[in-house]
């Protein structure tokens, strides 16, 4: 179902790469790690979107980003009150959860378009709502409960940027 081999599509007359990559973690340590090493990848303006329902584990993975870039991963948890966080590392990383916003309208009306693509890694939990992020290159993780403490995470990028983080990303 998922492969190394890119695959290329044509958007609005632009070729665009994408790749998938399929991992399994067997407990919340593991998606840390797997976290960690993508956010030892990371850049500023990156934009990774954190996918999958209540509990699968997209906090879980945010953390392991935070402790990747080098920040104080322990205070990481959901942004569900407050809409957005920052989080101090070696690059600053902004974590958006987007989980109470129903329209893009909503989400620029809270401001929380403007911290994507700046100094910092926006790291969005339940991105769907949020419909320009289709059009932008970036890496989802769609996270999927298949036991209590099994987790299927399917890691697409699109762009080749996001593609050399896949092929290079190691867990920590
Ligand atoms: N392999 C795993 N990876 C991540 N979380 C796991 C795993 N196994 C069990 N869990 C548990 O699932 C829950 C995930 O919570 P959280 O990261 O807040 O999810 P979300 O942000 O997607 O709602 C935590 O209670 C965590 O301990
Ligand atoms: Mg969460």
């Amino acid at each position: 179902m998922t492969g190394r081999e890119p695959v290329k599509y044509n958007h609005k007359g632009k070729d665009i790469m994408t790749e998938t990559v399929r991992i399994m973690s067997h407990s919340p340590a593991e998606t840390i790690a797997i976290g960690c090493g993508l956010g030892k990848l990371l850049q500023p303006g990156d934009i990774l979107c954190l996918a999958g329902g209540l509990g699968a584990g997209k906090t879980c993975l945010a953390r392991g980003v935070a402790m990747g870039l080098g920040a104080d991963e322990a205070r990481v948890s959901s942004p569900t009150f407050v809409l957005a966080q920052e989080y101090r590392g070696r690059i600053p990383m902004y974590h958006l959860d987007l989980y109470r916003l129903r329209s893009a309208e909503e989400v620029e009306d809270a401001g929380l378009d403007e911290y994507i693509g700046l100094d910092g890694v926006a790291v969005i939990e339940w991105p769907d709502v949020y419909g320009p992020l289709l059009n932008m290159d970036r890496l989802t993780v769609d996270i999927a409960t298949t036991a209590a403490f099994e987790r299927e995470l399917i890691l697409a990028a699109r762009g080749d940027r996001y593609i050399r983080i896949l092929e290079e990303m190691r867990p920590c």
